[in-house]
């Protein structure tokens, strides 16, 4: 097989920047400490009620610096559906679903969880001021979809 110097030229451009971004993405991966996704533990949908921590959602104090959201999504709804937790501490919220794939994502921040049937998700998150913060559902899940939201108070501790 013949290829022309040109034709060499670009394959040989082309297998090296494939090589220096791939190189990019996993080096900052790495500097970074980027980890999978959570989302990895497994919980039997039909029996979440009856499974810890999700027998109990709502808001506990895990130390004097963290507290933990258990909630559960389904259509189309949250529970608990008040949350409330202080600014400046840090919240691990653990969800799941027990119908089909929701999400909680907190309008203005970076949390945006997927709730997944038969899964469980983690995200850790510190809320920086005191407010109300809106909670959406941006998964399409069903008829009732534009109204599942909920709202988290966030007090000054
Ligand atoms: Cu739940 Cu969309």
């Amino acid at each position: 097989m013949h290829f022309h110097k040109y034709e060499k030229i670009w394959l040989i451009f082309g297998i090296l920047s494939l090589a220096v971004f791939l190189s990019i993405v996993g080096f900052t991966a790495f500097a970074h400490g980027h980890e999978p996704a959570g989302g990895m533990d497994i919980i039997d949908p039909e029996k979440v009620n009856e499974t810890a921590p999700f027998n109990k959602p709502g808001v506990r104090q895990i130390d004097e610096n963290r507290y933990e959201v258990v909630v559960v999504a389904q259509a189309f709804g949250y529970d608990p559906s008040e949350i409330k937790v202080p600014a400046g501490k840090e919240i691990i919220f653990t969800l799941t679903s027990t119908d089909v794939v929701h999400s909680f994502t907190i309008d203005n921040t970076k949390v945006n969880m997927m709730a997944v049937p038969g899964r469980i998700t983690h995200k850790s998150y510190t809320f920086d001021k005191p407010g109300k913060y809106l909670v959406l559902c941006n998964e399409y899940c069903g008829t009732g979809h534009h109204f599942m939201s909920t709202e988290i108070e966030v007090y000054e501790p």
